[in-house]
């Protein structure tokens, strides 16, 4: 009986020095104590404590139009609106317009408020365009949106606030639906800025390095540790998942996923990546870094000055959802396509099919549990012992019935392209990826099928 949990630890302490107390005493005194834990439980000052704060919030991830689209309830009265995932995007932003967005509840951000500095608004605008409305009202602060999808920006977007609910998560289901009443993001008036975006998608939610992207809202609201992990599903029919806050991360049948995970160093380019950008800030986006590219165990020649971001913000290796696929360097691109077909062998080739530059009979490979029985591919990372490997279900596209392409493709030969190697989605799907900007690292998974799951097993119904 004494050993009822009870919720707050002074008491706690308290009653395990009247159990060890007990042991040593009359029995008549049991009867005290039993009175005595009563009275306190009742007096316990954690029955007035309100409730606790998530640990962990969860949002479903569906592939459509090579994109990863997720879903956010917003607005006074609630709507759900669909937004295209960024991995390195600043914060939300969505399209309003006076028709298209209606709230109760929405604040345009004055100029000079606390909120323009959290957000590193690049201006303070007035509004010309027509009668107030979500997106235009005098003296508000502005960021600059991009669709990182067709690499658009628009003139600005207004600094705005307004409720965003989310289900929070026991990492094994979703549970209750919290609430940011004062959830910032950026107005983009212009409907050009939704092309190329998913049908009936409303925006791009921003899970990259700023004060306002998702993950650091959700964990200073909610005051847990800010990292969140995505685990994109392949499948266009079965959710993949984000987890923003701790582990665990269950995905059926019953397996945590954020076991196991290896961990390399995240870096900052000190040059912002924006295709567009009216400042000089750092990058938003994740880097990690490659220090080779083995295949099979056959090192890619390759320079390696293009591996490290120089003082202009120039190589590296990035992650990002917003291409499909892998791009590399074009002299990376050929060392590596060469060295892929040598380990390869003796399989016939069949004419590429585009975008990519290297196709094979898919009936040369035999199929194994993480996909075509292709050549594993190694990033090397920080030591030659930690490497992400990728498996042929990652590295291989089927894009017919016969025909399965080498799943990366070569940077434009015209310029210098910004960054080195950008990893793409394809190279995610189904392997965990766990951003850590407490400790600055990356915790990746490799291929969850070698675990005989994927990451559409996350298990939706709500115990809410
Ligand atoms: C903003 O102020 C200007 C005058 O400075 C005015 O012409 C315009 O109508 C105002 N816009 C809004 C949306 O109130
Ligand atoms: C905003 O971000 C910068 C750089 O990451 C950091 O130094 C600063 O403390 C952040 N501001 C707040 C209010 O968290
Ligand atoms: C905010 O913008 C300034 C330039 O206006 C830049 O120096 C600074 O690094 C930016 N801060 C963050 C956190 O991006
Ligand atoms: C390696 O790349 C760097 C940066 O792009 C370039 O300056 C250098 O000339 C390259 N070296 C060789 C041997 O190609
Ligand atoms: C960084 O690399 C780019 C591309 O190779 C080059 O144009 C630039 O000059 C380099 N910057 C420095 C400081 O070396
Ligand atoms: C490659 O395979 C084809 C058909 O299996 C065979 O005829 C040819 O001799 C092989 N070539 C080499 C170099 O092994
Ligand atoms: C998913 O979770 C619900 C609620 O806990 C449970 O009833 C159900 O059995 C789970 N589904 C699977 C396939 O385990």
């Amino acid at each position: 009986m004494l050993s009822t949990s009870f919720p707050h630890p002074k008491i706690q302490n308290l009653l395990s020095n009247l159990v060890l107390a007990s042991k040593t005493m009359p029995s008549s005194f049991h009867f005290l104590i039993l009175i005595l834990c009563s009275i306190l439980y009742l007096i316990s000052p954690s029955k007035a404590k309100p409730l606790s704060k998530p640990k962990a919030l969860v949002v479903p991830v569906i592939k459509d139009s090579n994109q990863y689209v997720t879903q956010l309830d917003q607005r006074t009265p609630l709507v759900p609106i669909k937004l295209t995932l960024d991995l390195g995007g600043r914060y939300l932003w969505v399209h309003c317009d006076a028709d298209g967005y209606v709230s109760s509840t929405y604040k345009p951000i004055h100029c000079g408020s606390p909120q323009c500095s959290l957000a590193n608004a690049t201006s303070c605008r007035d509004c010309f365009d027509g009668p107030e409305s979500p997106g235009c009202h005098n003296n508000t602060c502005r960021l600059l949106p991009e669709n990182t999808i067709i690499l658009r920006t628009m003139v600005t977007g207004e600094v705005s606030q307004d409720i965003v609910t989310i289900q929070s998560t026991n990492g094994h289901n979703p549970s209750k639906v919290v609430t940011l009443p004062k959830f910032l993001f950026s107005c983009a008036t212009f409907s050009t800025m939704l092309e190329g975006l998913a049908d009936g998608v409303k925006g791009m939610a921003g899970l990259g390095r700023s004060n306002i992207s998702l993950p650091f809202q959700f964990s200073s609201a909610f005051a847990f540790p800010n990292k969140f992990a995505i685990c994109l599903s392949r499948s266009t029919t079965s959710n993949g998942v984000v987890f923003f806050g701790a582990s665990p991360y269950v995905l059926l049948p019953g397996i945590d996923v954020s076991k196991k995970l290896i961990h390399t160093p995240l870096f900052i380019n000190p040059k912002t990546t924006a295709s567009s950008s009216q400042k000089e800030e750092p990058s938003s986006e994740y880097f990690i870094g490659v220090s080779s590219i083995k295949i099979n165990g056959a090192t890619v020649p390759l320079n390696n000055s293009l591996l490290t971001i120089n003082s202009t913000g120039f190589g590296g290796t990035k992650i990002t959802t917003a291409n499909p696929y892998t791009v590399l360097e074009h002299t990376i691109y050929n060392n590596f396509v060469k060295v892929f077909e040598k380990q390869v062998g003796n399989v016939t080739k069949v004419a590429p099919i585009s975008p990519f530059g290297l196709c094979y009979n898919s009936k040369s490979f035999g199929s194994t549990r993480v996909g075509p029985g292709v050549p594993p591919i190694d990033l090397v990372l920080q030591k030659k012992s930690v490497f992400w490997r990728i498996f042929g279900a990652n590295s291989m596209v089927q894009v017919n019935n016969d025909v399965l392409c080498l799943g990366f493709l070569k940077g434009r030969t015209d310029f210098t392209p910004q960054t080195s190697i950008v990893i793409g989605a394809h190279q995610l799907e189904d392997n965990l990826l766990q951003f850590d900007l407490v400790k600055s690292r990356l915790g990746f998974s490799s291929s969850l099928l070698f675990r005989q799951t994927t990451c559409g097993n996350f298990n939706f119904t709500s115990i809410a």
